[in-house]
């Protein structure tokens, strides 16, 4: 049964369509990223973004339909993201996978962004098994969950303030780095000496599994400050001592929720996951303690259709989340564990 999937909750447009037959495959997928578009003003600009998705997502539905072979009159049902995100780009989304939906006679299944994450490396090669424990660091979120199955999701701890994409891009912009800063700032943390700045490791020893990223921000702001006319060299080397930090942080509460739970898979999913210093931190510990950590592949770390046809395809055969194509409404503000029982 073929699943059409619809991303359009911030600056990527994405169109997938996966397949449930034989233990399930993504049958063709497309993205497009509006990167270039926001660049120029620093971040994401929230209406650009919306008019934006207007432009693509008919294109890029016409070419997964063109890769794959499919008509669209063999899709059963169309995924979408119903949120978190931007409420305009929300409604693109949403509004053409209604739309659609209905002059096919066809149902469709409203997607929470955050579970296309957690459930994206089940799109991988050497996919994990229930229950799991999900690390979950977008530019919005960071969370530490256990996942027992689809829609059984339990938070274990999360940011008290800035998400860990946000610390890398706010980051970023104190050292004069381009949007999007997260990949900039990693990609200059490789050319810093190892321990040459040392910046604090917030909550590391709270004793919980909760995360606090604003004032390793404000400690960059500082240094940068002290430094006052930066060389090459000296923010490179900022760059690596915050991503340490961080990445130090994270490896370590990621840790103590496996230790804690006893479970033995540790799923790390969101934009932050494409990190490569935090893949080899994670991958490092792990192996001491037996603990096999799963990876989306590094196209799906970011926001992509793949993931919602994903998880719209595995609500859809569990029977959640089905709706009458028609009526609709987004949720730009939506906690993950609202999904818990809900059909
Ligand atoms: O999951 P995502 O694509 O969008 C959200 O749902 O938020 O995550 C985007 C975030 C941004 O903050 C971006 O800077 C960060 O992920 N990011 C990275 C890397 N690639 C993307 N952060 C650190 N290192 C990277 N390589
Ligand atoms: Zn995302």
């Amino acid at each position: 049964m073929l699943i059409l999937g619809i991303e359009s909750s911030c600056d990527e447009t994405g169109v997938a369509l996966y397949d449930t037959e034989a233990g399930g495959k993504l049958v063709s997928h497309a993205l497009h990223s509006q990167v270039a578009l926001h660049a120029e003003y620093g971040g994401v600009v929230p209406e650009l973004a919306s008019r934006d998705h207007i432009r693509r997502t008919a294109p890029l539905l016409r070419k997964v339909l063109a890769d794959s072979g499919c008509a669209l009159s063999s899709v059963k049902a169309i995924a979408y993201t119903q949120g978190p995100g931007l409420a305009g780009a929300l409604l693109v989304g949403a509004a053409f996978a209604e739309g659609l939906a209905s002059s096919l006679g066809i149902p469709t299944v409203p997607v929470h962004h955050l579970e296309g994450h957690l459930l994206s490396p089940l799109l991988s090669r050497r996919p994990p098994t229930f229950p799991f424990i999900a690390l979950l660091v977008s530019g919005g979120h960071s969370q530490l969950m256990r996942v027992s199955g689809v829609g059984q999701y339990e938070l274990l701890g999360e940011t008290l303030d800035d998400a860990a994409g946000e610390a890398f891009d706010k980051t970023a912009k104190l050292l004069g780095l381009p949007y999007p800063g997260g990949p900039a700032l990693a990609e200059l943390a490789e050319k810093g000496r190892p321990e040459t700045v040392t910046l604090p490791r917030p909550m590391l020893n709270s004793g919980d599994l909760n995360f606090s990223f604003s004032g390793l921000k404000t400690a960059v702001l500082t240094a940068v400050r002290e430094l006052g006319e930066l060389e090459d060299q000296q923010r490179a080397d900022i760059a690596r001592g915050f991503q340490e930090a961080i990445v130090d942080v994270l490896v370590k509460k990621s840790m103590r929720a496996m230790k804690e739970t006893g479970l033995k898979q540790l799923v790390v999913a969101g934009g932050v996951g494409a990190n490569r210093e935090l893949r080899r931190q994670l991958d490092a510990r792990a192996a001491k303690v037996r603990v096999s950590v799963f990876y989306p592949e590094l196209e799906f770390c970011t926001d992509n259709g793949a993931m919602i046809a994903l998880a719209g395809a595995l609500r859809f055969q569990a029977g959640l989340s089905i709706k009458t194509a028609g009526a609709f409404a987004v949720r730009p503000r939506w906690p993950l564990t609202e999904l818990n029982g809900r059909g």
